[in-house]
């Protein structure tokens, strides 16, 4: 297939020191890297206070008591899930309604193919989907497309080994059930920074000039201070939609957590399509990855092999 159509965005402020060195190293050859297939979902406002209220959620006590993780139940509906909240359907125990504005014509899940590699001093990640069918509202009408993932420090942030990012998503958010703020983004309660309990943040935006943005959600959300994210491009090819990021493992800035092969760093991504912002998104569940480290029988492990 025709490659690199067209080239949105690449690099972020951090890229020119580093950019000598990125075209010397090249990224790994992505058809020998395993990939895994990930549900994206539209979650409405399913936010940690309604995930972890037993009377909505029948799942609490497995989650508390048995330590079960969001894609062990499911990943297998994760794709209905975002069907019934997109349009607007009762779900959970309660039966409450997650989307009370339902979008015209918005699909509720997309599928990507997630894949990452590593060489022992930097780290790609790289997510291809197909994108949805679009709508007539920009919110953003900058960036069709943003990409955010958001990753731990290897077990800093409580619940997410279980829940991956949902320790950032609360109904006083703009745009949730309690929101009042409209300028009040993701934070984690209790953040801290010196220990390692906030998130690290690398997001690709694909407005023209807009740039990679390398930051943290602690007791607020930040999008600066990361000196970690070497590059965060996004290409079409063909049909598809290529997004990858091409990180240090040190990382070294502020908010930026080192990757290191002693620890399992849980993770989740979100893809703003059709120029959404705020909750408007698709998020995956909660996952986990580690450098060169085989996790058997858990299922939303993924093992980074250097290349
Ligand atoms: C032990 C299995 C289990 C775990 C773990 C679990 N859930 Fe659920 N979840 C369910 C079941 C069963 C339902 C159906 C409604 C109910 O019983 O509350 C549900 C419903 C939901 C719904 C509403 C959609 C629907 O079809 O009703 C959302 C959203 C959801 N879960 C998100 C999550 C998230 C996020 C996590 C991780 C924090 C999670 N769940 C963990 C079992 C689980």
């Amino acid at each position: 297939m025709k490659k690199t159509i067209r080239v949105l965005a690449s690099a972020g402020i951090a890229a020119s020191v580093f950019v000598a060195g990125a075209a010397m190293a090249a990224a790994p050859d992505w058809s020998k890297v395993t990939e895994r297939k990930i549900k994206l979902f539209y979650p409405g406002q399913a936010s940690l206070e309604w995930v972890m209220n037993k009377p909505d959620h029948s799942a609490v006590p497995d989650i508390v008591n048995k330590n079960r993780t969001c894609a062990k139940c499911h990943e297998g509906d994760a794709n209905e899930i975002g069907d019934k909240i997109v349009a607007g359907k009762p779900v959970g125990q309660s039966k409450v309604v997650l989307e009370p504005k339902p979008p015209a014509g918005k699909v509720g899940w997309i599928p990507v193919t997630f894949k990452a590699a590593h060489d022992g001093e930097k780290i790609y990640f790289r997510f291809e989907w197909v994108p949805p069918k679009t709508g007539t509202v920009k919110m953003d009408a900058k960036n069709e497309v943003k990409l955010t993932m958001l990753f731990d420090g290897g077990g800093t942030v409580e619940g997410a080994e279980l829940n991956g990012c949902w320790a950032t998503c609360h109904n006083d958010l703009r745009s949730m059930k309690d929101g009042k703020d409209d300028k009040k983004t993701k934070y984690v309660k209790g953040a801290d920074l010196a220990s390692g309990k906030f998130y690290d943040l690398m997001q690709f935006r694909s407005g023209k000039g807009e740039k990679a943005v390398d930051g943290y959600v602690a007791d607020q959300r930040v999008m600066e201070g990361g000196k970690g994210l070497i590059k965060a491009a996004g290409v079409m090819e063909g049909h598809k939609w290529v997004v990858t990021f091409e990180r240090t493992l040190a990382g070294g800035g502020k908010g930026d957590h080192a990757i290191t092969p002693d620890k399992i760093y849980n993770f989740g991504f979100a893809i703003h399509e059709d120029y959404t912002e705020a909750r408007y998104h698709y998020v995956s569940l909660g996952y986990q990855f580690g450098l060169d480290k085989n996790v058997e029988g858990v299922k939303s492990h993924y093992n980074v092999t250097k290349r």
